[in-house]
């Protein structure tokens, strides 16, 4: 019989839902675009063989699974332990995972790039200042002249098209009350919130913490590009570098 996980007592809202999805969530259609964000990254981040890539809110990896097999080291850190699990599992060789709270990193530099994709660890945050905490961490495990790129949910996307979902206009977070299947088809129904932002949001919250923001783009999962940004798309995708 296979021995009980060591489950820690849950964090954040989102450990369980991420306990009961387990390797299901890759069978959601917004983690099909992998590769054509990776090659994105790559390319818009100017990541090269050996650079050091920290992932914060990596879910089950499939970021840096994919950077790590380009030759990039990545560290990746989620709240989820079943989410670190099987990001471990499997792994290909430098890609390594941990399970710690994006609200309380410790790195202190050594990444030359920081990536928080799919509102990881940075919009699925409920409490006031928790998303302050978060990009506060981003900067400083980043190197000077270090680059981050981050997802974030549009408002304007939520207010205009997210139906079924309750937007406060006074937080700017979504609440949406949905089920989500295991992978054994098990049902579960949960309470799903998500911070949203305005590019303008997004552009003050990351100069507070001592970045320079150089693009935020319009993009949705699997179509990663640097264009305007619109009200017409479900995420934001801000590129900004660390300059001091
Ligand atoms: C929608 S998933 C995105 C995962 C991955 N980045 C991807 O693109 O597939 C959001 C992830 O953020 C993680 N997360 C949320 N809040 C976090 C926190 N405070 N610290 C670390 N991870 C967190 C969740 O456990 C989840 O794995």
């Amino acid at each position: 019989m296979e021995a009980p996980r060591d489950v820690p007592e849950p964090d954040h809202w989102f450990e369980p839902i991420a306990e009961h999805l387990g390797s299901a969530y890759l069978r959601y259609s917004f983690t099909r675009g992998t590769v054509q964000e990776c090659d994105f990254l790559v390319s818009h981040l100017g990541l090269t063989a050996g650079s050091r890539v920290l992932d914060v809110g990596c879910g089950p990896g499939r970021h840096a699974h994919e950077l790590a097999r380009r030759g990039i080291t990545v560290h990746g850190i989620d709240i989820s332990q079943c989410f670190v699990d099987l990001a471990t599992t499997d792994a290909p060789r430098g890609a390594t995972f941990e399970r710690m709270d994006a609200r309380k990193m410790t790195f202190d530099g050594g990444f030359d790039a920081v990536i928080s994709l799919c509102q990881g660890g940075f919009g699925l945050l409920t409490g006031q200042g928790e998303d302050e905490a978060v990009v506060r961490g981003i900067t400083k495990a980043m190197n000077t002249g270090g680059v981050a790129a981050m997802s974030a949910f549009s408002s304007y996307f939520s207010v205009r098209y997210h139906d079924g979902a309750t937007f406060d206009a006074c937080t700017g977070t979504s609440h949406e009350l949905t089920e989500v299947r295991s992978a054994t088809g098990a049902s579960k129904q949960v309470d799903l919130w998500t911070n949203c932002y305005t590019p303008r949001e997004l552009r003050l919250l990351l100069r507070l913490c001592g970045l320079h923001v150089e693009s935020i783009s319009s993009v949705e999962p699997g179509d990663y590009a640097l264009r305007p940004p619109t009200t017409e798309t479900p995420e934001f995708l801000v590129i900004a570098r660390k300059t001091e």
